[in-house]
């Protein structure tokens, strides 16, 4: 399929597990790129992929500036902005400090919301004007099952993204005629090179826990992705749609009753 033709998409985070995937799935539909990310050698590896139909231009999501910097590069270059992909998040070390309400340090909380949720809305903000002088555009939010849920740690990364998708449905809100969709995706635990160094023991923890035969890949969110900035969802805004083989679909105690009735049918 080739919903994107000709269209200008701008990933953060785009050097990462999701965000390359989601740059190969935009190409593929006809999509140009622009590979915003901090870690400016990878982000050059995954835009050297498409030839002359990507760039990459280094940009720090916690610094405003460098943002407007990259989204007015982005579109001195390819001339015109249409799909802005928000997807960067905190990946340091710092994330370790990211814990629970008494014990995070505030330096922590405001360098996790910088990343994470600010440079969301500099995104938008810097973006959208743009995206406008076409006649509109596309933004798609990565968000987190971690922003509908408690967790036993990262209260800092859980309210960032809580905040996107109540950010996402004031951004779709306020611009939707101005000709603006603005969708978040909200995925479960995605298989990627980064999740799978964090705790390996998560993916058998996390796999007991989906709907799913399988756990959720980079290729799952680039799809969607893909749709939602597509013509194809053109009366799609301000949702938040979540990938994550129905791991908040369901109730918590769901398999721990399975198992219980089929321990009690055997008895
Ligand atoms: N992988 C998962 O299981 C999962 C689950 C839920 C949500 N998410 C979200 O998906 C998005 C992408 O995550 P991923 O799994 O691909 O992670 P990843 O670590 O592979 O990619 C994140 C990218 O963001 C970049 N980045 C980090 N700090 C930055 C900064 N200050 N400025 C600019 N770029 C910066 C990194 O260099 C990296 O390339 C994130 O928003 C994450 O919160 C991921």
């Amino acid at each position: 399929m080739r919903r994107l033709e000709d269209k200008v998409a701008i990933i953060t985070g785009g050097a990462g597990g999701i965000g390359a995937a989601t740059a190969r799935r935009l190409v593929a539909e006809g999509a140009k790129v622009v590979i915003a990310d901090i870690n400016e050698d990878r982000a050059r590896e995954v835009a050297s992929e498409f030839g002359d139909r990507a760039i990459a231009i280094a940009c720090q999501a916690e610094d405003t500036d460098s943002i407007k910097a990259m989204i007015d590069g982005a579109a001195e270059h390819f001339g015109r902005i249409d799909i802005l992909h928000n997807n960067a998040a905190l990946t340091s070390e710092l994330q370790h400090q990211d814990t629970t309400a008494t014990d995070i340090p505030f330096e922590i909380w405001d360098l996790t919301l910088d990343i994470n949720l600010r440079s969301y809305l500099a995104g938008c903000k810097y973006a959208i004007p743009h995206m406008i002088k076409n006649g509109g555009g596309a933004i798609v939010n990565t968000a987190s099952g971690s922003g509908m849920a408690g967790d036993l740690s990262r209260i800092a990364y859980g309210t960032s993204k809580g905040g996107i998708i109540a950010m996402t449905k004031y951004v779709a809100t306020q611009h939707g005629r101005d000709g603006i969709r603005c969708n978040a995706i909200s995925p479960g635990l995605i298989v990627t090179p980064a999740a799978e160094k964090i705790v390996p023991e998560l993916i058998n923890i996390i796999s007991h826990h989906v709907l799913t035969k399988r756990l959720g890949r980079p290729e799952d969110i680039a799809a969607l992705v893909a749709f939602l900035a597509s013509e194809e969802a053109g009366y799609i805004t301000g949702q938040n749609f979540c990938c994550d083989g129905g791991g908040l679909a369901h109730q918590p105690h769901t398999y721990d009753l399975f198992n219980f009735m089929q321990q009690a049918l055997n008895k």
